[in-house]
């Protein structure tokens, strides 16, 4: 397997490839070799123990894909720190933890401990949780607030920092500007869109929290539109994130802008989908002769008068 390696900043990858985080778990390793992935990024960890939000947390679409709401589940950070964290340690592919946070205090703190572990390639920053100081709105809606954050987990971690940037804003171009002037070395773009499903039977919200994120192959064109609107707003690789289900959908964002691609959805889906899509991606290559995968990177041709 070649021509398929990328370069993040100080991010080296084997291939653009990973699981989105939330929808990748230990269990995977029985249907997938983790080490044929571009990295690793597990469920969002927060620094205490979450049992997360009431059932029924996710609900499916008819448009295709789904609305969950599961409310950051985690086993806090020393359960992650003992037991997470080593079992993945055993594979050669990058680890790349996702944090999310009550507070910048917090986020800061798990970071500084995460960032000093050699088995920590990069942290991804789920700015997307709410902001519990700022009446539970996202940190990632404001752009002096995700400076502020990025800002601070700049100063005490070394390693790279991708902030994973939220749709559900009036400009992303903006936030991903003030993470990039904070300091940030990598954007994911994005995370879901927030949504909502009624049951006209019962006339209940499919969901318990009643809103939710919406993912899964319908926001495809979204995510398109957003990466290729961040990769003119900020010279920070992107990693695009958001209804990938084939490769050609991967090779999309790629040529929007986007330097590697996360999959969620789709592997509950298809379990094997993230090898697939990779598999895909080298069949597109070959069709079109493109030896290097880096030469699709921003590649759209926009013709404008
Ligand atoms: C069940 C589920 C749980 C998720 N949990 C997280 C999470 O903990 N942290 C996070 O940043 N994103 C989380 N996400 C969002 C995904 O990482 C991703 O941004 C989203 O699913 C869009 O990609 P997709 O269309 O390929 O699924 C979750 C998504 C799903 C479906």
């Amino acid at each position: 397997m070649s021509g398929l390696e990328v370069t993040l900043g100080k991010l080296h990858l084997k291939n653009p490839i990973m699981p989105a985080s939330g929808t990748f778990a230990e269990q995977m390793t029985n249907y997938i070799d983790v080490n044929q992935l571009g990295a690793i990024i597990p469920k969002s960890i927060t620094k205490h123990r979450r049992t997360g939000n009431p059932t029924p947390r996710i609900c499916e679409t008819k448009a295709g894909g789904m609305i969950n709401s599961i409310g950051i589940q985690s086993e806090g950070l020393t359960y992650f720190k003992e037991k997470t964290i080593p079992f993945y340690a055993s594979f050669s592919t990058p680890f790349i933890p996702s944090v999310s946070a009550d507070s910048i205090e917090e986020f800061t703190e798990v970071c500084e401990e995460l960032g000093e572990m050699d088995e920590v390639d990069a942290i991804e920053l789920n700015i997307s949780c709410p902001n519990l100081k700022n009446n539970g709105v996202a940190f990632g809606m404001d752009p002096s607030v995700s400076y502020e954050l990025v800002n601070r987990v700049r100063k005490v971690i070394k390693k790279p920092i991708i902030p994973k940037l939220s749709p559900n804003v009036t400009s992303i171009a903006e936030i991903a500007r003030a993470c990039e002037a904070a300091g940030a070395d990598i954007l994911t773009v994005s995370n879901t869109f927030i949504a909502m499903s009624i049951d006209v039977h019962t006339r209940k919200p499919k969901i318990s929290n009643v809103m939710g994120g919406y993912s899964g192959p319908a926001i495809l064109p979204l995510v398109v539109r957003l990466v290729y609107q961040v990769h003119q707003a900020s010279s920070l690789p992107i990693i695009g994130c958001g209804g990938v289900m084939t490769g050609e959908d991967a090779v999309e964002l790629m040529l929007a802008g986007a330097s590697a691609v996360q999959i969620g959805t789709a592997s509950f889906v298809d379990p094997e989908a993230m090898i697939t899509i990779r598999e895909e991606i080298e069949e597109y290559m070959k069709l079109h002769g493109i030896k290097d995968i880096q030469e699709i990177i921003g590649g759209v041709m926009v013709h404008k008068p």
